[in-house]
């Protein structure tokens, strides 16, 4: 039997991504998780294959679990920071791609902060291009793995209660997460300052609740998004204090609510701010394996868009396959 393929020639985003693609994406990234825990996490998938990190801003989860996913996959990897390039020199972004591109790159995986920028790039090379976080736009990967983790801890997305709380209008996070989980057919609840929530919200497919402990009662399982504080200086979020008093997930909080509800936090968190240190750490946050399976699932996008094809000779290697 064939392995089950996707029909992405990118990752440039979840918005119009099948159920069946990412169904195939979070399974293929389950037993990818089986390999990270053998002694020898290494499969020869990506051998011969190159693959470069562009990094135009920072990131510290995405970029390790991107490098980390490559190398599993016995990858050739190279590594683009902005701030060491000829960027500095005054050179643009069309140029920085297109030496790329004449360096005969197979995969660029990119981090930029302008919105649709990973698309742009896509119409200039012809390596595949992943999505590693494009402005306010989207980070696919990000989704993944957060749905990787939901459906870890509950064994299904369909039904699934999932609120979001925060900076809706901002984060790329919840733009993926929203196209991923309505598609795979959870409910979304979207819960933060109502200056934070777009007025076109509510044509994704999700509810608005501007009350926290409501969306804490509702809700199977809460993703807790990062307070920009580089956004505090436009004025956008007044007072981390009242923030965190009408919006931050604290044990006292939690307590108020019979169920026990799953969190998670994309990081980097602001400990004290959206999210209190003793809920972090605790036994209802699933950040850490988001971390791992971040790993797991970045290896399943880069094995189904740049694994050998059979139509190109070599069947794929499935990563249940001894090395
Ligand atoms: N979640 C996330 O994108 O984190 P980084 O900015 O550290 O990559």
């Amino acid at each position: 039997m064939s392995e089950p393929t996707v029909s992405l020639r990118h990752l440039l985003g979840l918005e119009g991504v099948s159920a069946q693609d990412i169904q195939v994406l979070l399974e293929t990234g389950f037993s990818f998780r089986e390999v990270l825990e053998r002694p020898i996490k290494k499969v020869p998938t990506l051998t011969g294959i190159s693959v470069v990190n562009l990094f135009f801003e920072g990131s510290t989860r995405t970029r390790i679990s991107f490098e980390l996913a490559e190398k599993r996959l016995s990858a050739d990897v190279t590594n683009f920071s902005a701030g060491a390039s000829s960027l500095s020199k005054g050179e643009g972004l069309k140029d920085t791609i297109q030496n790329i591109h004449a360096m005969k790159m197979d995969a660029v995986v990119m981090r930029h902060p302008v919105p649709g920028s990973t698309w742009q790039l896509s119409q200039f090379v012809d390596a595949v291009v992943i999505n590693a976080g494009d402005g306010t736009h989207e980070h696919p990967t990000q989704g993944l793995l957060d749905m990787m983790s939901l459906q870890e801890k509950f064994g299904r997305l369909k039904g699934l209660k999932v609120g979001i709380i925060g900076d809706i209008a901002h984060s790329r996070v919840a733009r993926s997460n929203i196209f991923g989980l309505i598609t795979m057919g959870a409910e979304v609840t979207v819960c933060g300052p109502g200056h934070l929530i777009p007025p076109y919200i509510g044509e994704l497919g999700v509810a608005v609740n501007g009350d926290i402990d409501e969306v804490l009662t509702w809700a199977d399982a809460v993703n807790v998004l990062r307070i920009q504080r580089e956004r505090m200086a436009d004025g956008i979020i007044p007072s981390v204090r009242e923030y965190r008093s009408r919006f931050g997930i604290t044990n006292e909080r939690l307590a108020r609510h019979r169920k026990e509800v799953v969190i998670l936090h994309p990081g980097p968190m602001n400990r004290g701010v959206e999210i209190d240190s003793d809920v972090a750490d605790g036994d209802q946050a699933v950040i850490l394996d988001q971390v791992l399976n971040g790993v797991a699932v970045r290896m399943s996008v880069l094995f189904h868009l740049l694994g050998p094809r059979e139509s190109e000779g070599e069947p794929p290697l499935h990563p249940e396959e001894e090395t």
